[in-house]
């Protein structure tokens, strides 16, 4: 089994633990949004697409896990690393900076941990292209379009 799909599996178990069915497959909607728009964002920059999809997989991982979202970020970096220390060898650094910094989104840090962040806000604003967007991503939002158009 491929360490994407290993990934998948993890996640997918944490998310079906949700009682509730509109609230999981919000869940669902989410991360795997993120880890898809994460991979298109890495195709287009030349970034690398398993490790990026894996970024958006596991994100927010430790707010669905714990069902705490105090400082998730950072919580969740460390998270990720152990998972992905028990699946197999990955470049986990790159994942878990990126977790570790996707909250920062008024910030421009790395070009790995930007796809994360980007994807998030894409997620967010095209599941409905209708709905307004959140004051705090339109800058983002808009250069993603930009970049996108
Ligand atoms: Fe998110």
């Amino acid at each position: 089994m491929d360490r994407m799909k290993m990934v998948q599996e993890y996640v997918d178990d944490i998310l079906q633990s949700c009682t509730d069915k509109i609230e999981r497959a919000c869940r669902y909607k989410h991360l795997y949004g993120v880890s898809q728009a994460c991979a298109m964002l890495a195709m287009k920059r030349n970034e690398n697409v398993e490790l990026a999809a894996i970024a958006g997989l596991l994100h927010d991982i430790y707010r669905y896990k714990l069902l705490d979202s105090t400082d998730h970020a950072h919580k969740g970096a460390l998270l990720a690393e152990d998972i992905l220390c028990s699946i197999g060898s990955f470049a986990r650094d790159k994942i878990s900076q990126a977790i570790y910094n996707h909250s920062d989104k008024a910030d421009t840090g790395a070009l790995f941990d930007e796809i994360l962040k980007d994807a998030d806000v894409l997620q967010y604003c095209l599941y409905n292209p209708l709905a307004p967007v959140a004051e705090h991503e339109k800058d983002r939002f808009m250069m993603l379009k930009e970049e996108l158009s």
